[in-house]
């Protein structure tokens, strides 16, 4: 694609990759993603924010073809989406030197061939002049790696957020124009890597209110030109507001646990709790993640193998204990043959959660009135906690 125009002398470059469908070979991209770079040409001093993926180059290199001079390249986040092609950048324009914050210079020079002398690094609210623009760095760190910073185009009130307020979606549209569809996806990036950080990004939100800012430009996703849309989104995902909902994720292997888990998401459907269920042989794990953003209660379901949960729930309760939701209530639900330590080993793979434990269910066999009966219980419990905590 050729750079796009957004302001006068402010443009658009990178990568619509459309095609790719997991992220860090982990997160699902149901909409491929953008690698966005841009370009500012000050009335002195040229600058590219940011960079694409290392094989992705020679698509941002021919969109940099009328640019003789380039002054600067700043890096806004060392992680290789967008730091992969500095080295190439800095071969072309021997001159340019490289800005970027403290904490990242290391990890840049770790990750890629550059030398420290072409590295220059800002501090938190430093100014750089173009001549008639001026960029500030403002330090929104754990966005989320822990070097992460923005920069402010001051005249023209843009905000070269990178990952913060990123989506991943490739389009032809140079700016948002289904919001529904880019909050989906954001909540999604958000979900799968910034939610762990929401304490530090809730400071970050903080922080960016002190500016007017006109226009959020990220380097996944699409331009906002209503920002507040999108601030407003993370403030809602960070702040402290549960739903009346309960996550379950789960395994069946002979249908006893596919048994339990419908008959308490039938018990609590009844009582005014929405319960979404995850499959974990089918689920998408970025659904997962989304869900997980601002549930009152996770329920894991699991049939016992090999004397222990299944490994698809194992996986599901390593990234749950990962993302830090800020779920208040945890139960296990499940099944067994003749014996095993599921409860045991599930509950101690989730210290990093800050939740009530309440009274698992577990049946021998198929499951039996006693059974329904404890379900039944935990089912009440569940949305007396609920609505004693106020989640809507
Ligand atoms: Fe888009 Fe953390 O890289």
């Amino acid at each position: 694609m050729e750079p796009r125009k957004i302001r006068d002398n402010i443009y658009w470059m990178g990568v619509q990759d459309w095609d790719s469908r997991l992220f860090d070979a982990l997160i699902p991209l149901p909409d491929g993603t953008s690698y966005n770079a841009y370009l500012i040409n000050g009335s002195e001093k040229t600058v590219l924010i940011d960079t694409v993926e290392s094989p992705l180059f020679s698509e941002l290199e021919a969109q940099l073809k009328d640019v003789p001079i380039l002054d600067y390249v700043i890096s806004l986040h060392a992680e290789q989406d967008h730091s992969g092609s500095l080295h190439h950048i800095l071969s072309r324009y021997p001159d340019a030197k490289l800005i970027t914050s403290t904490k990242a210079k290391g990890l840049l020079m770790d990750i890629l061939p550059i030398a420290e002398d072409s590295i220059i690094t800002v501090t938190d609210g430093e100014t750089l002049s173009l001549g008639n623009k001026t960029l500030e760095f403002i330090y929104t760190p754990w966005v989320h790696w822990p070097e992460t910073m923005v920069a402010y185009l001051q005249e023209d009130k843009i905000l070269f957020s990178c990952d913060f307020f990123g989506a991943h979606i490739a389009s032809t549209d140079l700016f948002v124009t289904d919001e529904a569809r880019v909050y989906e996806a954001a909540k999604r990036y958000y979900a799968e890597v910034m939610m762990p950080f929401r304490k530090i990004i809730a400071k970050n939100l903080e922080k960016i209110s002190a500016y007017d800012i006109d226009l959020i430009a990220p380097s996944h996703g699409q331009i906002y030109s209503r920002p507040e849309f999108i601030i407003e989104a993370h403030k809602e995902w960070v702040g402290s507001s549960l739903k009346n909902t309960v996550v379950l994720p789960y395994i069946s292997m002979h249908n006893s646990t596919k048994i339990m888990v419908d008959f308490l998401t039938a018990s609590l459907v009844k009582k005014g709790v929405k319960v979404e269920l995850f499959n974990l042989t089918v689920t998408d794990i970025g659904k997962l993640a989304m869900a997980l953003v601002d549930a009152g209660t996770i329920v894991l379901g699991t049939p016992t193998v090999l004397s222990g949960p299944h490994p698809n729930v194992v996986y599901g309760a390593y990234l749950a204990n990962a993302l830090r939701p800020k779920a208040k209530f945890l139960s296990i639900i499940g099944s067994y043959g003749w014996g095993g330590k599921s409860v045991e080993i599930l509950a101690g793979m989730i210290p990093n959660l800050k939740v009530e434990v309440l009274d698992p269910v577990l049946a021998k066999g198929t499951p039996s009135d006693v059974d329904f009966e404890a379900l039944e219980n935990l089912a009440q419990t569940i949305a007396t906690k609920h609505q004693e905590h106020g989640f809507k």
